[in-house]
């Protein structure tokens, strides 16, 4: 627990806000974070003290932590995620909704001694490089450590922060309580949170936010989806702007030549690993490189041009699954300087999770702390557990990535996991339909447990729990911003998850994902062919460059093909994402699915490129 420390700003405001809080939480203490390496470093020492934190071998992960949360506190919590606008119609059919003045009524004896016997952090933060014209502050209250050194690494956090906002700047509220007050004398718990009351709140209005009851990611690290998500999505519908779901990759030509691409897929569908993917070997001179892994904020410039920010400095990315072939850069990034999150710990302290090597290590600690059994069935690490890396770390971080005025987005791609139906790849006829694209896309529910498998969730844009407004107000947005660009971005649809009838997937994906990216830069730079099929363009084969695989025709074709019975159900089943939002769905939507039906009316059972051409 830290020590008082003294208000380092003149902001008035902030420090109102400051003092009403203290007098609500009724902290032990108030801390005001700096920002500083120091700061860092004691605050990890404090949790490795307090048995929060793990000191990983320096050897293997020099200045690294594991940590393990309550067993009740491992994910977001989208069932306790509220949008409190003052009106019902403006948080929309797919968020939770109370009134701002009931939900105040219902946290107020919540956070009434909250933080007893704990210490308040104040933690001023920058989402974008401190100062860039496209950044915003956030000023995070916390009464946890856990939070500071996370918040610490994911955003730019302390003085300079203060600087930028003087003494009447705008920034966003960000209040955080692990709602876990202690009594007088009575011992902490190594990760303290509320087991059974949680709150994300949002106040879209008065641009704050008010968490209760979790330590755990998202619900915890108010910068990433509560502030640059729901809050920014508000902020960016209100100016003219976009806060999106979003990778955003560079793409550097072996001539040298430079396209940044912004990409949404739901969430655990490969955004890190795609924003870090290396070529295949064959693409001699190819290089992507990471802008950002999960949030992109977008503002058109006067001339009518997008240019884009990742409001984030660090990496909050799964860790199952990531190993040197899926992702040798982010295996890479977070060597040293990382806190890992539910992770399994080995013998020799490193930390282990399922598919990082094919063979499980003999005498892991599990993600409960516990010996690890491998004949339990159960998974040694959480399916959720995370590593909290700086983005620095990359190996192939862009060079422009904290450039205050952004970077020129030329093209968005939007993707499901979908093992039917959708190609592996198709660009939209034009912005309208694009937009249309990106509001229908979704995902098959794999919980097979619900008995549904194969369902399809529509998740608009990726945003479906980040949206801090009408859904369908954010179709218009999208809509509106079109009609006021100059050449808007490309759009192309893509889905690396389609299986064959014995249900094995039929494209490699990774570093063959490649091979679509360089199609798509191609068609946007307007020197590659393509095929009008009935939902978009597609690359014809020999649009796509082959060189170092043997992908044939035959297997190309059949993930390209468009199933006209599959093509109607699909449609038709947009419909009842269109019902749930009828009061504000563009109507342009009604047509775009219509002229959609009307050419697949017409195509052949099997649309297959040759049928169209012949
Ligand atoms: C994330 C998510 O953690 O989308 O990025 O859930
Ligand atoms: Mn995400």
């Amino acid at each position: 627990m830290k020590k008082d420390s003294p208000a380092p700003t003149n902001h008035k405001e902030l420090l109102d806000w400051v003092n009403e809080t203290v007098q609500l939480c009724k902290p032990d203490s108030v801390y005001w974070c700096n920002g500083s390496e120091e700061e860092y470093a004691s605050f990890c020492e404090d949790l490795v003290q307090k048995g929060t934190f793990i000191r990983l071998n320096p050897e293997k992960r020099p200045n690294s932590f594991a940590c393990f949360s309550d067993p009740s506190d491992v994910a977001r919590v989208e069932d306790r995620t509220y949008i409190c606008s003052l009106r019902k119609e403006d948080a929309g059919p797919t968020n939770n909704w109370v009134t701002p003045k009931e939900m105040k009524a219902t946290l107020r004896p919540l956070l009434d001694g909250c933080m007893k016997g704990r210490t308040m952090y104040v933690i001023p933060f920058s989402m974008g490089p401190v100062g860039s014209p496209l950044a915003h502050i956030g000023v995070q209250i916390t009464d946890s450590e856990y939070v500071v050194v996370n918040m610490k690494i994911m955003t730019r956090m302390g003085s300079k922060v203060l600087d930028v906002l003087g003494t009447e700047g705008e920034y966003v509220k960000c209040m955080h309580t692990l709602g876990a007050p202690l009594a007088e004398g009575q011992a902490d718990v190594k990760w303290p949170c509320n087991p059974t009351v949680k709150y994300i709140v949002h106040y879209p209005e008065e641009r704050a936010i008010v968490s209760y009851g979790s330590g755990y990611g998202g619900n915890a690290l108010l910068g990433k989806k509560c502030f640059a998500l729901r809050i920014a999505s508000t902020m960016a519908r209100d100016e003219g702007w976009l806060a999106e779901h979003m990778l955003i990759l560079g793409a550097e030509s072996p001539q040298g030549e430079k396209t940044y691409i912004g990409a949404a897929f739901p969430s655990a569908c490969g955004k890190t690993n795609f924003s870090m993917l290396i070529p295949p070997a064959e693409f001699e001179g190819w290089k992507i490189t990471t802008v950002g892994d999960d949030i992109a904020w977008i503002k058109p410039r006067e001339d009518g041009r997008l240019f884009a920010i990742n409001p984030e400095a660090g990496y909050f990315g799964v860790a199952p699954g990531t190993n040197m072939k899926t992702n040798p850069n982010a295996m890479i990034t977070i060597q040293s300087n990382t806190i890992f999150t539910n992770v399994a710990i080995t013998p020799d302290g490193d930390v282990w999770w399922e598919g990082m090597t094919k063979e499980i290590p003999e005498g892991l600690t599990d993600w409960t702390g516990k010996p690890y059994d491998p004949t339990s069935g159960k998974p040694a690490a959480h399916a959720n557990s995370r590593f909290t890396a700086p983005a620095y770390q990359n190996p192939v971080i862009d060079p422009n990535w904290e450039k205050p005025e952004g970077v020129r987005i030329r093209a968005f791609i939007f993707g499901g996991r979908r093992s039917t139906t959708v190609p592996l790849v198709y660009q939209a006829f034009n912005w309208n339909f694009g937009v249309y694209m990106a509001s229908t896309m979704g995902s098959e529910t794999t919980a097979a447990a619900f008995g549904e498998q194969g369902k399809v969730r529509r998740d608009p844009f990726a945003m479906l729990p980040f949206c801090g407004y009408h859904m369908a107000d954010y179709f218009n947005h999208w809509l509106q911003l079109g009609r006021e660009l100059q050449s808007p971005p490309r759009i192309f649809g893509v889905n690396w998850f389609r299986k064959d009838a014995e249900g094995n997937f039929l494209w490699p994906g990774f570093s063959d994902n490649m091979r679509v990216l360089k199609w798509v830069i191609d068609r946007v730079r307007g020197r590659v062919g393509a095929v009008e099929s009935p939902i978009g363009w597609m690359p014809r084969y020999e649009n796509m460059d082959w060189t170092g695989s043997d992908f044939s025709p035959e297997q190309f074709d059949e993930i390209m093909t468009i199933d006209r019975e599959e093509w109607k159900r699909e449609l038709l089943g947009h419909q009842e994402l269109f019902e749930r939002m009828y009061d504000q769905l563009p109507k342009e939507y009604l047509f775009m699915r219509q002229l959609l039906l009307s050419g697949l009316w017409r195509s052949p059972a099997k649309w297959h490129m040759e049928a169209d051409e012949a």
